[in-house]
């Protein structure tokens, strides 16, 4: 039986069950005096009000480009990110690709912008001594090792969770539970198991990958809404919690038109697909589609002027039922607007290749600037195929900051991509990738306030410095 409460615990207890009531009134009070409970507008000029993620500290244990792309991308939206890295490797990718002897990689500076670099060991005790810092100190940690790699090196869930109950760990991995989940994954198996690749490309070809990183970088972005979400929660529920993108769930979500598709084909053939105005029967899968459009307006790409010798002359053409008539006027088929074998869009469905081919012999008379200058003008909806090097050289792109160009110590000016997500009130400015190690002592003195002899210890230790035997072969 519980003991009686002593008069004391009593009075504690009626103090204690008081204070919601207390709180209750707090909140009104300050509901009545801002309108709604929270901080009055800031009266600072629009970008002078700190980054949006100002305050929050990532531990940044990402490497190759899924983990990556989302530390980089919290970093531009503000996040201190703190990459951690092995003493004399760092991300593989420094050294990959490289187009620039002794430089660091474009692979890597492009993915690793607005960051500071620490060098710690993690198996070295002392190195692990300093994570446990960085743990009880950092909002979040952000991982993409191999299935168990975080495990192995004895930074459990529960282990971190115990030292720091406010962190986030966020993972991506290339499978989520299941039969797949101890496998190591790299951006074109997450395409290929996401199911992707077994609808992109021609019908008559084999299974295409996508230049875009859907299953690396597309799976990053996933995790940094995950990640933000999960710091938005813990405003309300002081804790942290374990954030898991999987790589072939991120490339499904991408493609999930395709899933809409194989749930139709159960029930009648897919009529916008070309394949079906040439009488080709559909099987039990969604098939590839080459260039048809993956929405209700069907559309293909057609070449222009100076296809014959430029690859990139092609224009994306879209027949959008609402501008069908201007279409119509434009390529010289006025007809086509009352016929009713062309008159609406289930009528043009089994003809949409010859259609496509008429478009085709019209935008072959101009370049594919002219046609995107003279379709617009009719609203009608289509796009130029642009090259990587259209895109460097272009101004617009340029103007935004989707397209900068940064400066680093030992590789030059290089071009790479901004920040795509633009914030009216926390623009993000580009600053070059770290070289490995390069904010060690920073971070040891004033992130975790270190005393100068201490890190001489840690040095000492050889927990943040390469092994001798590196240091001699290179
Ligand atoms: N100090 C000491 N050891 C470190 C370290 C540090 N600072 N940082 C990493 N390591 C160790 C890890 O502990 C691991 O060691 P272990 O295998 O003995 O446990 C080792 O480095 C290698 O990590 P791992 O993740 O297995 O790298 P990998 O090069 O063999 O595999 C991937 C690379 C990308 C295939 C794998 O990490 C993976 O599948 N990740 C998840 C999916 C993913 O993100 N894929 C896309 C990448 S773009």
């Amino acid at each position: 039986m519980a003991k009686k409460p002593t008069k004391t615990k009593q009075a504690k207890a009626k103090a204690a069950a008081k204070k919601p009531a207390r709180k209750v009134v707090k909140l009104a009070a300050l509901k009545k005096a801002n309108g709604n409970g929270l901080p009055k507008p800031s009266n600072k000029p629009y970008g002078q009000a700190g980054k949006a993620l100002t305050g929050v500290q990532i531990l940044d244990f990402t490497h190759v480009q899924s983990g990556p792309t989302c530390t980089q991308l919290l970093a531009w939206l503000g996040a201190d990110v703190i990459k951690v890295e092995r003493p004399g490797v760092g991300d593989i990718t420094r050294g990959q690709l490289r187009d620039v002897p002794n430089a660091d990689s474009l692979y890597f500076t492009m993915l690793n912008h607005n960051k500071r670099s620490i060098t710690i060991d993690s198996k070295h005790p002392q190195g692990m001594r300093v994570l446990n810092a960085l743990i009880r100190k950092c909002d979040v940690l952000v991982e993409n090792f191999a299935p168990g790699a975080l495990d192995r090196m004895g930074l459990t869930w529960d282990y971190i969770h115990k030292l720091n109950p406010r962190m986030i760990v966020a993972s991506v991995k290339g499978f989520g539970p299941g039969p797949y989940e101890d496998c190591k994954v790299y951006e074109n198996v997450a395409q290929c198991a996401g199911g992707a690749a077994s609808t992109t490309g021609f019908r008559e070809g084999p299974p295409l990958v996508t230049g875009a990183q859907i299953g690396d970088s597309g799976t990053g972005l996933h995790l940094a809404l995950g990640i933000v979400s999960a710091l938005f929660q813990r405003n309300r529920t002081g804790r942290g919690q374990k954030v898991l993108c999987a790589m072939q769930d991120g490339v499904l979500n991408l493609a999930r038109v395709k899933l809409r598709d194989q749930q139709r084909i159960e029930k009648g053939p897919l009529t916008e697909y070309s394949q079906y105005g040439e009488g080709v029967p559909f099987g039990k899968a969604v098939p590839r589609a080459g260039n048809d459009s993956g929405g209700g307006q069907p559309g293909w790409i057609v070449k222009c002027k100076g296809w014959e010798n430029d690859p990139d002359a092609y224009l994306y053409f879209i027949t959008q039922a609402p501008v069908w008539n201007e279409i119509c006027d434009v390529i010289g088929e006025p007809t086509w607007k009352t016929d009713p074998g062309y008159a609406t869009p289930k009528a043009r469905l089994p003809k949409l290749k010859a259609i496509f081919a008429r478009v085709e012999q019209f935008t072959m008379t101009m370049t594919k600037f002219e046609a995107m200058d003279l379709f617009n003008k009719h609203d009608i909806p289509c796009g130029p195929i642009l090259s990587m090097k259209e895109i460097a050289e272009e101004q617009s792109l340029r103007a935004t900051g989707t397209v900068v160009e940064v400066d680093h110590p030992t590789r030059g000016k290089y071009l790479t991509v901004g920040n795509p997500i633009k914030l009216s009130d926390s623009p993000a400015d580009v600053r070059r990738s770290p070289l490995l190690g390069e904010h060690t002592e920073e971070i040891l003195a004033k992130v975790l306030g270190y005393k100068a002899s201490e890190i001489n210890e840690i040095k000492a230790s050889g927990a943040i410095t390469p092994p001798k035997k590196e240091e001699k072969a290179a």
